[in-house]
Formats: C-alpha cells, structure tokens, sequence
C-alpha cells in the first residue's frame, strides 16, 4: 500500500514522502551473521520474516572481518544444513603458538579439549547464508537503512526503512517481534529507552593495526607473539590470504603505518630463531581497532530482541565475536519459535537470562586472554613491566603442561556453545 504525506523541506517547499506498507511476523535488522542465522531458522519452520540491511548485497559480502568458528558452532551448521561452504573450504585448527622471549609455546588445545576451531572467513559465511536464504525463498531489502523503530511496546511495532529508490520514499513494516541484529552501530541499541537496559563496557587502552596481506599462511595455526615492543599475531584465512595484527595505541591511524613499517615490525614481533623473514605481498587492509568490549543488560525490550554485536561486543582476542553472534540468534530462534508453535512467550521473557551467563563467561575468557597477550594493560610503568611479564611466563609455562590450567584454557578456547 502506498500513502503519500505532505512535509516540509528545510526552504520551506511543500515536498512529498510516499510511505510503502506492508507486514511481516519478524523483522529482522542487518544481514550480518546474527541476522542470517535468525532468519534462515526461522524460515526453515515457516515463520514468515524479512531481513532489512542498511549495506548493498556486494558490500556485506566483500567485508573482511572475523574468521574462527568454535566446534559447537560448526557443529550446529551442520544440523541446520547451513555447511556446505565450510565443509568445503574451511580449515579444522586444532593447535595455537604463544612466543615469548625467544620460545615458542604450543597448545594442542584440540587433543584437551575434544574439539577445534574452524578457519573459514566470515565474509564467507555471511555470502553462504545470503544465498541460501534466497534461494529458499526469503526476502532481504538491500540497501533499506532501519531509521525509526515505533510501538515497541505495543502488540505490533513498525519498523520504517528509508529506501535507495528515492529520499521521500519510506518503507514501513508491520509485525508481531524486531530482532535487532544490526551491529554495534546499528538502530536498535539506541531505541531502548536509557532507563530501560544498562550498559557495561570497558575500555583497555590498547589498539591493534589489523592488516590483512594477500600472502599464503606459513603456519596452519594462530601464533601469538608477545613481544617487549608488543603484541602481534598471524592468523590464516585462506591459500591465499593471511591476517596480521600488530598492538599500536589506540589512538593511531593506519596512515602512520608504511607497508615498510608493517613488514619489518611483524618480522620483528613474531620471529623466534631459526625463522625466515615472512613472505610479503600486498596489504589489502590496514585498519585500527581499539580493544574494548560493551555488554548491554536485558538484550530486550518489550517486541525487540538484540542478537550478536547490536547487544554486546568482545574484543577480537579469543575470535569470539561471531560465535557468540550465532549463539544468540540460535537461542532467539528457539524462542520465537515456541512461540508460534504454542503460543506462549515464556523463552521470549527468557531471553536474556539464558543468554547473558554464556556472554559473560566468553567476556571473562576475552579478559584474561587480553591480559596473557598484551603487557600494558594494567600499567605501562616500566617496574611493573618486567614483573607482569614475568607473571606471563608462568602463564605460559601453566598453559603448556596438561592438566586443569591447560584443560580450562582449551575449552574456553574452543568455546562453550553447546546447541
Ligand atoms: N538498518 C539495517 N541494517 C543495519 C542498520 C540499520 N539501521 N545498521 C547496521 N545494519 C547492518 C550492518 O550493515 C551489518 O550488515 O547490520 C549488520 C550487522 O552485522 P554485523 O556487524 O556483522 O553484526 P552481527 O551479525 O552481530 O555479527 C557479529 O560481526 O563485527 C563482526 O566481529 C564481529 O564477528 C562478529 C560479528
């Protein structure tokens, strides 16, 4: 249905916007991996749903960005049928690399743990569940920026679009639930009221450049090089592409760094004796990103439910972001899910009870491991240096022999998720 209201542009000029209408039982915000998941469950069960993406189809299927997938997640893949591409070119990683002061520490956390993590890039998956969800018939509105979410209180909110076709054309969609799958910089956080939800956040005062080169892996596992100038860390991605991080302040800008700079100081960081230089290529992406993690309490509010980075974010150390993401919109799901089928909303209430624990916990891991990794986070006063180094050596050393301290690392490690 199209309804055409009057507004006034800016000079004055009477303008029109025509407002399309239509209906839906979920909407979901974002085709990011929380949103795909969400709604390739729920389409498996029949429950009618459309995703809505700020971003042009190319554009969220060319983003770089996370590339680990816990065992239980990949597990859970398979069960839905939503594997294929992984099988096909993912990558099981059963062992990582810590180096320091010259010695290299391997972790078979795969043998400790009974499990292992899948390399397989998110823009991957992301371009996997994009065809299969169309493919089965599902609807996402590229290019649809959610600008307005109303009635979130009321039996049936609307969520208004803007539309590429034109300024004065919007999309309004009725339905029973949003999901707010919509990133940390989507919509959704910010249409909970202030009072409503609070947020826990914390900054660590760190910055890592995160590059990605188009070179082939010369490990078939991560190595964490924990360095006196700092962190740096090598971690595949394809036969063709390898992702670096180097610690940087968190303040700095990928201009500061020549691709010069970038070879010599990951030669420095990560080598231990015997190395070879690495071999260089082309840097495709250098991007600053500033470690900090924010988790909001409840994950709800009244018909919208936030799911992956839209209700909380973790710091890339562990690679747990779209894991966790998943978890959520798998949680989500089965909710929605029993609601349709019984009519009763008590998962829904349920949500963020159910999933904040697991939340926390990978924050905890993240924690932890940001502190094993990086020697500046409590002080960057020399005399504390040297001791909190040392405190990272017997952390190490703990790690390397089996028993419960490796035993706890190794399932953190691969992750808690059990679908
Ligand atoms: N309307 C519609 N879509 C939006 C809006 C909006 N107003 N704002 C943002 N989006 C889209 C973004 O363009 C993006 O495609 O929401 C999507 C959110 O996807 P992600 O950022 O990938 O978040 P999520 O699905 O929760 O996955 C988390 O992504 O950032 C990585 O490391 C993180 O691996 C983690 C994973």
């Amino acid at each position: 249905m199209i309804a055409s209201l009057p507004f006034h542009t800016e000079d004055g000029e009477h303008n029109h916007i025509d407002v399309k209408r239509t209906s839906t039982k979920v909407t979901i915000l974002g085709a990011g991996p929380a949103g795909l998941v969400l709604g390739l469950l729920l389409q498996k069960e029949g429950i009618d749903c459309i995703i809505v993406e700020r971003q042009s189809r190319d554009y969220v299927e060319s983003r770089a960005r996370a590339g680990f997938i816990e065992h239980h997640i990949v597990k859970f893949m398979r069960k839905n049928g939503f594997s294929d591409g992984l099988d096909n070119k993912g990558v099981p990683h059963t062992i990582c690399e810590f180096r320091h002061n010259g010695h290299s520490y391997e972790i078979p956390y795969g043998e400790v743990a009974s499990g292992s993590h899948w390399v397989y890039p998110q823009q991957f998956v992301v371009q996997d569940f994009i065809q299969l969800f169309i493919s089965r018939g599902g609807q996402i509105l590229f290019s649809h920026p959610a600008v307005e979410l109303k009635g979130l209180e009321s039996s049936r909110p609307v969520v208004t679009c803007s539309s590429p076709i034109s300024t004065n054309t919007l999309l309004e969609i009725e339905c029973d639930y949003i999901a707010g799958c919509d990133g940390f910089h989507g919509i959704s956080r910010s249409s909970i009221p202030q009072n409503k939800a609070k947020i826990f956040s914390k900054q660590y005062g760190i910055g890592w450049l995160a590059i990605l080169a188009e070179v082939p892996s010369t490990m078939e596992r991560i190595v964490y090089a924990l360095h006196e100038s700092g962190f740096a860390g090598q971690m595949p991605r394809t036969s063709e592409i390898t992702r670096f991080y180097l610690e940087c302040p968190p303040n700095d800008t990928a201009s500061n760094w020549s691709d010069d700079r970038v070879w010599e100081e990951l030669n420095k960081r990560l080598s231990i004796e015997g190395d070879e230089n690495l071999v260089r290529g082309p840097l495709i992406e250098k991007r600053v990103l500033n470690m900090r993690s924010v988790v909001m309490e409840p994950m709800q509010f009244g018909k919208l439910f936030l799911a992956g980075d839209a209700a909380h974010i973790i710091t890339p150390v562990g690679a747990k972001g779209m894991n966790l993401a998943i978890a959520d919109s798998d949680a989500l799901a089965k909710a929605i899910i029993h609601y349709y089928h019984n009519r009763d909303e008590t998962l829904l209430n349920q949500y963020s009870t159910m999933r904040l624990p697991h939340i926390w916990k990978t924050q905890e891991f993240s924690d932890w491991m940001i502190r094993l990794i990086h020697n500046t986070v409590d002080s960057n006063e020399n005399k504390y240096l040297a001791f909190s180094d040392r405190l990272r050596q017997a952390r190490l050393e703990r790690l390397q022999k089996n028993g419960s301290y490796a035993t706890l690392f190794a399932e953190d490690y691969v992750g808690y998720f059990k679908p």
